[in-house]
């Protein structure tokens, strides 16, 4: 019964050669010590694609180990010698680009052009950070004293653990795992339960590319808490990078505490979607669907909340709701769809509840509202209208397809508006004015602002958040500080 196949009848699969169903554990397929399995399912079909081993945290001290024995040689290795097998690992990435997409949109649901996307921009991070690797500098500082030479080294912390989410089964592995190899760190993956075939691809994929064994590994669990107790506790983890929701975040952060762990967290968000009476309406409408809508509302930088001003209001809504009815719903298999399903069933239900909340309180759909006549995991692409402060969706990351609009009246209002949450993500608005650019940039309480733009993430700038949104920065020139120890040296006796 092959993968795929089973399921789309003639569709022609290419990614069979890279499906597999073991954890990865010193370049080699590993069983569970227990031999539990737990199934990944497809999210547009509800059909189970593979069963991959249920890791516990036995297994997981394990892949910890082997890490350590792995990081004896790895951390000595030239930064040339790593640069050429991370680019090697790269190029392999992108020969296996329409494989390695059609797996990310069988088990994440992700509409197969977004797919495509992700692997060039995953693969992304392990080019710049192959890069960046040769770069890593110490200094001779200025002495105080002329018997005396000051000196720093910059040092790979030792063995790392990536905890992934389900929404960018690729990219977010690539985000974290890049910069720690490219500095002689190794890692313990632990993917989403949701989406682990294409960690393990990518895994397999590093071997290929000839990256020594045990330098990535990759532990399957269907309960993470288990085997997240094992990365954050044990002591030879020295860093832990984390993208997901802020309450398991908080956890996490907790639990590292004993170990004195290097943490990177990258946490929910709320982020405000703004719209000035001087902006180019046409283009908001536009960067305002393609954040929104992206991976069908599911990313932590997707816009929560469309805040309009009054003058614009009217024409901004109209033909917002016009290009939102337009989006075609269907399996992400499907080249010409915009929206797929949500990852689960949990999850349609949180946004229903968003939704029928925001309708109990007050505000209107303009489009959309319920379920996808699909049935199963899919939801209208939906836009409320006359949505208030007080309603789930101005509060909540909504992590889905639904769009809140609400109206202000001056610079203060909305700024005041998109400050009034405890995140502190991605934010974004829309102005042709210089000076309120500047002002409004300046006030907003974000770690990321995209100015006339909706879609701002990519390997040079440093991704991360502010507030409750997390700690650290991943991708860019700052996005390896946290795989470094910095070494002072004082060179007496001179
Ligand atoms: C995320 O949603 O966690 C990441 C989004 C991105 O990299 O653009």
């Amino acid at each position: 019964m092959t993968l795929g196949l089973l399921l789309y009848g003639n569709w022609e699969m290419s990614f069979e050669h890279l499906v597999f169903h073991k954890a990865w554990v010193n370049g080699q397929w590993t069983e569970s010590n227990s031999g539990k399995t737990f199934a990944v399912v497809d999210p547009a079909s509800g059909h189970e694609l593979a069963r991959v081993p249920d890791l516990d945290a036995q297994d997981t001290r394990n892949a910890i180990n082997v890490a350590d024995q792995a990081f004896k040689s790895w951390k000595n290795q030239t930064a040339k010698e790593r640069f050429q097998l991370l680019k090697n690992w790269h190029q392999l990435i992108i020969d296996n680009q329409p494989a390695l997409a059609e797996l990310m949109t069988m088990e994440s649901g992700k509409p197969l052009t977004e797919s495509m996307d992700e692997v060039l921009y995953g693969a992304s991070f392990i080019e710049w950070f192959a890069e960046q690797g040769k770069r890593i500098d110490g200094d001779v500082i200025q002495t105080p004293s002329s018997d005396r030479r000051i000196i720093t080294l910059k040092q790979p912390v030792g063995v790392c653990a990536a905890i992934t989410p389900w929404n960018f089964p690729l990219a977010m592995i690539t985000r974290k795992c890049a910069p720690a190899l490219a500095v002689g760190c190794t890692v313990v993956i632990k993917p989403a339960e949701a989406t682990p075939l294409t960690a393990l691809a990518l895994a397999k994929l590093a071997q290929d590319a000839g990256i020594p064994d045990g330098v990535v590994n990759v532990v399957t669990a269907s309960h993470g808490k288990e085997v997240g107790e094992e990365l954050t506790r044990n002591p030879i983890i020295k860093k832990i990078s984390f993208t997901g929701s802020t309450p398991v975040g908080k956890l996490l952060m907790k639990q590292s505490a004993d170990t004195v762990k290097k943490v990177s967290m990258e946490l929910g968000g709320n982020a405000p979607f703004i719209v000035f009476d001087d902006a180019d309406i046409d283009a908001a409408v536009q960067g305002a669907v393609t954040s929104k809508y992206r991976n069908t509302g599911q990313t932590c930088v997707c816009a929560n909340r469309i805040l309009v001003q009054e003058g614009v209001y009217e024409e901004f809504v109209t033909k917002f709701a016009d290009a939102v009815s337009n989006l075609a719903v269907g399996p992400g298999t499907n080249p010409d769809v915009a929206i797929g399903p949500v990852i689960n069933q949990a999850a349609l239900n949180k946004i229903q509840g968003l939704v029928d909340d925001a309708l109990n309180r007050g505000a209107k759909t303009l489009v959309g509202g319920t379920t996808h006549e699909l049935g199963g995991n899919f939801f209208q692409p939906t836009v409320l209208a006359g949505v208030t402060s007080d309603m789930r969706v101005a509060k909540e990351e909504i992590f889905g397809p639904i769009a809140p609009v609400f109206t202000f009246k001056d610079d203060q209002e909305a700024i005041e508006l998109a400050n009034d949450t405890e995140f502190g993500l991605a934010s974004y608005f829309y102005s042709n004015n210089l000076p309120r650019v500047w002002k409004v940039a300046e006030q907003l309480e974000y770690g990321m602002v995209g100015l006339n733009v909706g879609i701002i993430a990519n390997e040079v700038a440093p991704f991360g958040g502010i507030k409750e949104s997390g700690l650290g920065r991943e991708g860019s020139k700052y996005g390896v500080d946290d795989y470094l120890e910095l070494k002072y040296m004082c060179l007496g006796g001179l």
